[in-house]
């Protein structure tokens, strides 16, 4: 944690710099022992790291037990936006008068908030008991009573501030400038993926927070609603996002009206009556068209909202302001918290994966492959589904397919969603470690010459079975759905989005085969190995035109015609040997 308005690049860990002294002595003042999060904010990684236990000795948990804690931290929560000149220890002073606090944090957004969680939800109630609704003189307000508060001061002038600064939490990702310079400092190319994931990767604090603006949303649609959930699904949860990633969730109604008592005996069952409409996807629309309105003209902090309910999958879109998340809001989309929890489980399987997907996103972000646009690009989704399957293609594999998770299920995983299949092992412990011990600097390198060699005219990626496949119809790319088989994840993208990344991955393949791109001499300015990947295309042809003979584009036609004229039976062609075709 850095202090407000000081903005120092330092090699020391990210993690580090988000702590201040004064704070972990506060919480640990006021902190309530025993409580599972009463370890937030120490010495340990990021939540992705933490959550999976990929990067230290924290146990595995399943995912399950992950998004419960969560949940159960949430509710414990309030968002508060507070005066600039907040004086940290008086602030948590009067609010430890509705109870023992767990854990806080302050970020900045718009505004100055803070994030607090007490250690008992009794003191979330204690707090809204003792809130007032705003005597507005100016403007008319409608009365709203949430977890999201406002704190006046009510002495300005009696405040002193300089004493006591709150410190704020960085919710941003790092700018291309600190990230060059941060790879610029890595001893080698694999030290450089794991620094790029190190400073991309969810925060502690900004996972609590998704998990926090999802409880907030929970309580708005439970007026409606009782009994409703509201899940963070995607890259939120799935140990795969990227700081600045979208906040997707869904309203889970399947827990409303569920027995939760059996005085079902007898000859009587009691049910509720209801409303029947013609078709599942009506009453989404409804429900969401509702919880539209409701978010527009009640949820504090939520603007800009759209209702997109004629999409395939109907959903509510919004900013929440006041945590800074792009929103998404679906409903019954349980198969996608599914897809979650199998990232998650790929995630925390090997310490290379969660390295790889990062790189190949940001390096697809700094191309301009994808983007926060909906349209003919490649999805963020898709390249991971990518990644997963590389990985299962090497020898030996380093990640199993999902059939052979799936072989490896109990009783207790079954799980049938609509109808698919959506079976696999949730207990990461109970899956085999791999053998194989490549370097993330090969993989990266191998990853571009393998899907810029992928045949993609006729095949299609599969990650159930890890192998390639016919593909079942012209789209220029066919991923196969996990889960709903006979879709394809990937259907949105033209062939010019496919041929522009197949282009790119042969050009980086290319570019890190060139031996100038290994570590220069520390007084080089010159970016080299990842950093030399992620700049525009017009910057690194630059810096590596000194040395180069011929532009990419030669060199690459070259290495092509040669791969070609060496490859004269595609189908019995290997890595590397394959034809070169993206035509569907
Ligand atoms: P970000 O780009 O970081 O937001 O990645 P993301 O994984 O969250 O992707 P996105 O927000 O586009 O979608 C959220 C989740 O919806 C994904 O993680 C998938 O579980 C699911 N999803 C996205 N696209 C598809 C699709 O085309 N088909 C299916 N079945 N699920 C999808
Ligand atoms: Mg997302």
């Amino acid at each position: 944690m850095a202090a407000r308005g000081v903005g120092l690049l330092t090699r020391l860990p990210l993690h580090s710099q988000r702590r201040s002294r004064v704070q972990r002595s506060i919480s640990r003042h006021l902190s309530c022992p025993g409580t599972v999060a009463a370890n937030f904010g120490s010495e340990e990684q990021p939540s992705g790291g933490a959550e999976t236990g990929s990067e230290d000795k924290t146990p595995k948990k399943r995912f399950s037990e992950v998004q419960k804690e969560r949940r159960e931290q949430a509710q414990r929560t309030v968002l508060i936006h507070c005066p600039n000149n907040i004086n940290e220890k008086k602030f948590l002073k009067y609010l430890s008068q509705h109870g023992p606090i767990n854990n806080h944090f302050f970020y900045e957004s718009f505004g100055l908030y803070a994030v607090v969680e007490f250690c008992q939800k009794d003191s979330v109630n204690s707090l809204q008991n003792g809130t007032h609704t705003p005597n507005q003189r100016t403007e008319p307000a409608i009365p709203f009573k949430s977890r999201f508060l406002n704190l006046k001061l009510k002495n300005p002038s009696n405040q002193m501030p300089e004493q006591s600064y709150a410190q704020i939490n960085n919710q941003s990702p790092p700018s291309s400038k600190k990230l060059f310079e941060l790879l610029s400092y890595a001893e080698s190319m694999d030290d450089q993926l794991n620094t790029l994931l190190k400073a991309f990767q969810l925060t502690e604090e900004n996972v609590r927070l998704r998990h926090l603006t999802c409880s907030l949303i929970e309580d708005i649609a439970a007026a409606y609603f009782p009994g409703c959930v509201v899940r963070p699904f995607g890259s939120s949860v799935n140990t795969f996002g990227k700081l600045g990633c979208d906040l997707d969730m869904f309203l889970d109604l399947d827990e409303v009206g569920k027995l939760n008592v059996h005085k079902d005996a007898g000859n009587f069952s009691m049910e509720f009556q209801v409303k029947n409409v013609p078709s599942e996807r009506i009453a989404t629309q409804k429900i969401l068209s509702v919880i539209g309105e409701c978010l527009d003209n009640f949820g504090p902090g939520c603007v800009g909202v759209q209702k997109i309910l004629n999409a395939r999958c109907p959903l509510v879109r919004f900013s929440h302001q006041a945590s800074g998340f792009q929103c998404d809001l679906t409903a019954n989309n349980s198969i996608a918290l599914k897809s979650s929890e199998l990232l998650y489980i790929y995630g925390s399987l090997d310490l290379r994966v969660r390295a790889l997907v990062f790189t190949v996103r940001c390096w697809a972000r700094a191309h301009s492959l994808t983007s926060s646009i909906p349209g003919a690009w490649i999805t963020n989704f898709s390249l991971t589904v990518m990644v997963i399957f590389f990985l299962q293609r090497r020898s030996p594999p380093i990640l199993p397919t999902l059939d052979s998770l799936k072989s490896l299920a109990g009783a207790e995983d079954r799980c049938i969603l609509d109808g698919n299949n959506c079976t696999f092992i949730q207990d990461v412990y109970k899956i085999k470690p791999s053998r194989n011990t490549e370097t993330l600097e090969l993989l990266l390198k191998e990853f571009f010459e393998y899907f810029g060699n992928f045949a993609f005219n006729k095949n299609s990626i599969n990650i159930r079975q890890g192998r390639e496949q016919n593909k079942p119809d012209s789209s220029p790319l066919y991923i196969q759905n996990p889960f709903e088989t006979s879709l394809n994840i990937s259907k949105n993208v033209s062939q010019s989005q496919l041929q522009k990344f197949v282009d790119l991955a042969r050009d980086s393949a290319w570019i890190l085969e060139q031996e100038d791109t290994g570590q220069p001499s520390p007084s080089s300015k010159r970016p080299w190995g990842l950093a030399a990947l992620l700049l525009p295309p017009g910057v690194v042809h630059t810096s590596l035109s000194k040395k180069r003979k011929k532009p990419v584009s030669e060199k690459v036609k070259s290495l092509l015609a040669s791969i070609k004229s060496s490859t004269t039976d595609t189908s019995k062609g290997t890595r590397g040997k394959r034809a070169i075709s993206t035509q569907a």
